[in-house]
């Protein structure tokens, strides 16, 4: 029964790893969600035990075309975010973010809702400063093959802004870094979620450059929490904020935890270091900590036990087959 509080939600990419678990969580809050997916990258699997609740609606729609549709609050989380992925079709990533801003801000604009934009830690590139603090501008390839995805993004912000300053939106910037949990796609080229398939199968766990590159890992319940206390804190506070969990680890230090947790007989392989492969990446929360009162609570020993197991169950499923559609040893650190 929909109460004062309820809203009505938009959630675009709402059939990917994250959008899922946001879906889930906005339902669990008593809302209204539509889910706008063109299942690029997200699959229905993904939100099928939401289908028969009265309260969600999936929209197959692509954002790089106009949507219209009456809500309140829109997270806009349209876009492939592993590397593998958002290279395949590189132009279309672009349009993605651009395009697909474009047209939800213009629909926040006419509706007059509240927009957040789920950005990413690869606007800061290459960093040159760690931890990385909102302020900085980022040391970013505009040329490279990364470059779709980290310059749509950061025009995409670009554009929140404009909004924001031109057209008095209420925005919500996050930036995001590295979410690992179930439903993420199992091959992917995500680190976490292909030295997990890889340790489960039996395969080598490909280890790019070294392995003393670093990243921070989030569970995804953490990640979702943020963007909801993000997107419910003061029409004043617009972020750019960081969300991550700051706990750093090397590649090789992740590859050997996934092999101790799952147990597996798999060894550790080197492969060359791919190119504007960030050397390390890790955020500083202290604004997230100070203006939402949020911060990671999963351990990674926890969240790994957890994606473990969701990898597991997928693996002897029938939805085993879509492990063959990208190559195992096309891990990739992003
Ligand atoms: N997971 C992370 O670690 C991470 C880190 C930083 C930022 N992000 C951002 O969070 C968002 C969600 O990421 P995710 O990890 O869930 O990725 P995902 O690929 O699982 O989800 C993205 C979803 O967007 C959909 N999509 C792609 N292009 C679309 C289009 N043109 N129109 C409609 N839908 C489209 C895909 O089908 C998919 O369901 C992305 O914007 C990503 O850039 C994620």
């Amino acid at each position: 029964m929909r109460t004062s509080s309820t809203k009505r939600i938009l959630v675009t990419g709402g059939a990917g790893f994250l959008g899922s678990h946001l879906c889930e969580r906005l339902l669990q809050a008593g809302h209204d969600v539509i889910c706008v997916d063109n299942c690029y990258t997200g699959t229905k699997e993904n939100i099928r035990a939401l289908l028969g609740n009265p309260s969600f609606e999936f929209v197959r729609h692509d954002v790089t075309f106009p949507l219209y549709v009456e809500v309140d609050e829109i997270y806009n989380l349209a876009c492939p975010a592993s590397p593998i992925h958002y290279q395949f079709d590189p132009v279309q990533t672009t349009k993605t973010s651009v395009h697909g801003a474009i047209n939800m801000l213009g629909l926040a604009k006419r509706v007059k809702a509240k927009i957040l934009q789920a950005s990413t830690s690869e606007v800061y590139g290459d960093p040159t400063m760690h931890p990385q603090r909102e302020e900085y501008w980022g040391n970013v390839n505009p040329i490279g093959t990364r470059s779709c995805y980290d310059e749509g993004k950061r025009c995409a912000e670009t554009l929140f802004f404009d909004y924001f300053r031109q057209h008095r939106l209420r925005i919500k910037v996050a930036r995001i870094f590295n979410t690992y949990g179930p439903r993420m796609h199992p091959n992917d080229g995500r680190v976490v979620s292909n030295f997990i398939v890889q340790a489960l199968s039996g395969h080598p766990i490909t280890v790019f450059g070294d392995g003393s590159q670093t990243r921070s890992f989030c569970y995804v319940d953490d990640t979702v929490e943020g963007l909801m206390l993000l997107m419910n804190s003061g029409d004043e506070f617009t972020g750019p904020v960081n969300l991550g969990n700051p706990g750093e680890f090397t590649m090789l230090e992740l590859a050997e935890k996934v092999i101790e947790l799952t147990g597996s007989k798999s060894k550790i392989i080197y492969k060359t270091l791919p190119q504007d492969d960030p050397r390390q990446r890790q955020p500083d929360i202290s604004l997230a900590k100070k203006k939402l009162g949020w911060e990671p609570k999963v351990k990674l020993d926890d969240g790994l036990a957890r994606a473990i197991a969701y990898f597991d169950s997928f693996l002897k499923s029938g939805m085993s087959s879509l492990k063959n559609e990208y190559p195992l040893d096309e891990a990739r650190s992003g």
